[in-house]
């Protein structure tokens, strides 16, 4: 690969110029360097690097593998299978962390943080003026130590415990780790530590961690795995007719659902395909819905069935389906109840004017009317006789 060739060119020439005092680069400087560290194998481990100067310099990192014929190679942002990391931010200062997951053995090394400002830096040809500045930090990768891990169950109480064999460095104490918490701490040294809950599996079901605390420190996952403990968003879901229902199921327990399923009793299962009906489901939630709604074919109880490795779980759902008529019953009740008033009112109304009011004028009401008709014909006809 020719920008093989060429980058390693780079290398050379940048070896050469790569200086270890802060001072000799005139004005970038390291406010932060990376520190060494141990690691076990499959850990992940992060080195991070700031530095000033202006204009704001570039950091870049560079390693240098355990064997003697290795040479100082530049790392990049998804180098070894992904596993590199590179987040860098330049912004008044200029800040980089490398983080390194699943460490293998030869990860083991020495890794540099290299920074410099000046504008020939990077050029192949041109030597910079300004000298890179460097700063090394070591990550020792060991083999991980076996670590035995069970949950056991009797008279209401769950105990976890962990057992780790020939640790790397002695054992400061054990920490015990549920959704990011601690729930426990102590400080002693053996190689084995539990943890009681009170309660059944399927009330505490997740993942849990036991950590030797030690230099590196050893982990290891505790799972307490259930089949689903599916329940209802809601027991009982209203909808109005040739509207579109919607019916959700979730599931809070460990492991996640693999697989869901709907079905209605008396109808069997419910498919996505059949147009009606549309499920989207995740690891945690499923969703009906149910396009269209009507009362005959709708109404009724609806079964979300969870399944993973462990078992299946299943809740209900019943549906009622209302007619759009009915949604409209307040709305009407209303409507014919002004109606009633109005025409109270109106009668009252009617009742008392002809009382009150001079026989000639009345007010236009259907029965009068005819009246009406013939007092203007009584007056066409005065009219006519003058
Ligand atoms: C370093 O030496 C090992 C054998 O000791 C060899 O397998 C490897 O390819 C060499 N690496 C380089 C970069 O020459
Ligand atoms: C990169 O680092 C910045 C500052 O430390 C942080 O805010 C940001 O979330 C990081 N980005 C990633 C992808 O880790
Ligand atoms: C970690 O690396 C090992 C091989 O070194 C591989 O088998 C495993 O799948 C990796 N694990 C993850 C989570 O990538
Ligand atoms: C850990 O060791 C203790 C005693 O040595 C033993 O009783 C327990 O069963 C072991 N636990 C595991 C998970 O191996
Ligand atoms: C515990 O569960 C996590 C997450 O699903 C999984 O990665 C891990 O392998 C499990 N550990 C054990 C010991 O079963
Ligand atoms: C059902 O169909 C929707 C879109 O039509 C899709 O997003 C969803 O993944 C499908 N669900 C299943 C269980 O096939
Ligand atoms: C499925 O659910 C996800 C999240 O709950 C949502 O983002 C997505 O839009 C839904 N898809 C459909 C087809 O409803
Ligand atoms: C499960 O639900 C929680 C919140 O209730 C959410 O944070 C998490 O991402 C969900 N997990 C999956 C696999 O959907
Ligand atoms: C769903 O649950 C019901 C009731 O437990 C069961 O009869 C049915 O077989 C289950 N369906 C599936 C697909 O697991």
């Amino acid at each position: 690969m020719a920008a093989g060739a060429a980058g390693r060119r780079a290398v050379l020439a940048l070896l050469v110029l790569c200086s270890m005092a802060a001072g000799a680069a005139g004005t970038t400087g390291f406010i932060k360097s990376p520190l060494s560290q141990k690691r076990l194998t499959q850990d992940s481990v992060e080195l991070y690097c700031e530095a000033i100067g202006n204009p704001i310099p570039e950091i870049q990192w560079w390693f240098e593998g355990n064997d003697p014929n290795e040479t100082y190679a530049q790392l990049w942002d998804g180098a070894r299978q992904d596993r590199v990391k590179i987040n860098a931010t330049y912004n008044l200062h200029s800040t980089s962390t490398i983080s390194i997951t699943n460490l293998t053995a030869e990860d083991s090394g020495m890794y540099e943080c290299r920074a410099s400002n000046d504008p020939d830096r990077n050029h192949l040809s041109k030597s910079p003026k300004v000298k890179w500045i460097c700063s090394q930090a070591n990550v020792f990768v060991i083999e991980r130590p076996e670590l035995t891990a069970q949950v056991t169950e009797s008279s209401g109480k769950l105990i976890l415990s962990c057992n780790v064999s020939a640790p790397p460095s002695s054992i400061t104490g054990h920490k015990w780790i549920h959704k990011g918490k601690t729930l426990v701490e102590d400080n002693d040294g053996g190689v084995s530590t539990s943890y009681t809950i009170d309660g059944k599996r399927e009330e505490h079901s997740g993942v849990y961690e036991c950590v030797f605390e030690g230099n590196p420190p050893i982990s290891g996952q505790v799972n307490i795995s259930v089949a689903p403990q599916v329940t209802a968003y809601k027991k009982s879901e209203h909808g109005n007719e040739g509207d579109t229902g919607v019916l959700v199921c979730k599931n809070p327990s460990f492991p996640a659902v693999t697989t869901w399923s709907w079905s209605k009793s008396g109808h069997g299962a419910l498919e996505n395909a059949s147009g009606r009906y549309i499920i989207n489901s995740s690891g945690n939630k499923t969703e009906l819905r149910i396009l269209k709604l009507d009362i005959e074919q709708d109404t009724g109880d609806y079964f979300c069935n969870g399944t993973n490795s462990y078992g299946t779980g299943d809740a209900t759902v019943n549906l009622r389906v209302r007619s759009r008529l009915a949604a409209l019953w307040p709305f009407l009740g209303i409507v014919a109840e002004v109606l009633v008033l109005v025409t109270i009112i109106f009668i009252y109304e009617k009742r008392r004017k002809p009382d009150e009011v001079p026989d000639d004028d009345d007010g236009g009401s259907a029965p009068l009317k005819s009246n009406a008709t013939n007092h203007k014909d009584k007056n066409v006809r005065q009219r006519n006789a003058n």
